[in-house]
């Protein structure tokens, strides 16, 4: 029922404007938000980030926001991403090969989807963020949004990469492209986020069933270990993270050349479990006041995830 009905209306809710006016219109959607994001400023994001990276942990930071149409908008968003990275280059570890802190750019909110020129808009503010993270030692990685975006964001990547080859990517398993692009993009110097993948797709497109993006998830990942490049395991799933743990050994992967990730809020025990093994694990953190799509595709993901906000209307919600 939850992968049938309700999670392809959350996903569908995610992207309405009216349900989102309801939503984050709630006063007790916001404590229940908190778990999930860090904050609504660059400060509250940098004081999550510093606490996270005394733990051991290394930090991926997202400014939210997504399908912007508005120019001054993805401007906006530039902004707040200098004033992220002035804020994260007073944290140590900016030169370290393995870059302990890292932003994560949702395209679609530099401006992706603009009607007119939207590819070369995006390109150009990304660009502008990447000079701005390679003088702070901050590395960056470009979020997968829905398929529409795959070829337009490979290709900004691309672009990116030939100036600042440490520019990472993400790939989700559950479109049927993916094991080529592992393939294609699995060579030296790459750094590629695979993720289940978060959004609502049609069936030409994606697997729709959830045995056929792990198994998928596991062929990705077997492409990426005995590739060239580093990967980055982003996923909360102890089946996936067991089968990595394989592929790591087989193909003999020394900690600086791997990562797991997982989101801000999700699994902390586990998160720690994995630094106390030697191996890095990077944390993604969101913040901001845009955080209503993100929060939805959290609450579609996991029924626990959804009875917890739906206790905050309860009797013991002020509690
Ligand atoms: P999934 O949700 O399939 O859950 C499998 C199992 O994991 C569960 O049965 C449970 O055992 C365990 N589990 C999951 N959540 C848990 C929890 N809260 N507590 C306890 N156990 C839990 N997507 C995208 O489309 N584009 C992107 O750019 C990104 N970026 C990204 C970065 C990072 C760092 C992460 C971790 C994820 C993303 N994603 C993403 C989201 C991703 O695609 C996916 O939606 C979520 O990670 C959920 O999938 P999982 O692999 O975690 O397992």
């Amino acid at each position: 029922m939850f992968t049938t009905t309700l999670r392809p209306a959350l996903l569908a809710a995610s992207r309405s404007p009216r349900v989102e006016k309801t939503v984050t219109g709630m006063a007790s959607t916001r404590k229940v938000v908190r778990r999930f994001v860090a904050g609504e400023t660059e400060a509250q994001a940098g004081a999550a980030t510093a606490a996270l990276r005394e733990s051991g942990r290394y930090v991926s930071i997202d400014y939210l926001g997504e399908d912007t149409t508005d120019i001054e908008r993805a401007r906006a968003t530039v902004s707040h991403y200098l004033t992220l990275l002035d804020t994260l280059s007073e944290l140590p570890g900016s030169t370290e090969a393995v870059r302990p802190l890292e932003v994560s750019l949702k395209l679609s909110a530099l401006g992706q989807s603009l009607p007119r020129d939207g590819h070369a808009i995006a390109l150009e503010n990304a660009h502008k963020i990447c000079t701005a993270a390679a003088a702070a030692g901050v590395w960056v990685t470009v979020d997968a949004e829905d398929h529409t975006t795959t070829d337009s964001t490979l290709a900004v990547v691309r672009a990116l990469r030939a100036d600042f080859p440490w520019v990472g990517t993400v790939l989700q398993a559950y479109l049927l492209r993916t094991e080529g692009d592992c393939r294609d993009l699995a060579g030296p110097g790459s750094r590629i986020r695979l993720c289940k993948g978060a959004y609502r797709e049609p069936a030409g497109v994606a697997y729709q069933d959830r045995d056929e993006v792990d198994a998928s998830y596991l062929r990705c990942l077997d492409i990426l270990m005995r590739g060239q490049g580093y990967p980055m395991v982003a996923t909360h799933d102890p089946v996936m993270l067991e089968a990595a743990a394989g592929y790591i050994r087989s193909a003999r992967r020394e900690p600086d050349r791997f990562e797991f990730q997982m989101l801000y809020g999700i699994r902390d025990e586990e998160q720690r479990r994995l630094v106390a093994t030697g191996a890095h694990l990077r944390t993604y953190v969101p913040y901001g006041d845009q955080w209503y799509g993100y929060f939805m595709r959290r609450l579609a993901e996991r029924p626990a995830n959804l009875a917890f906000f739906l206790r905050s209307f309860g009797p013991g919600a002020r509690r």
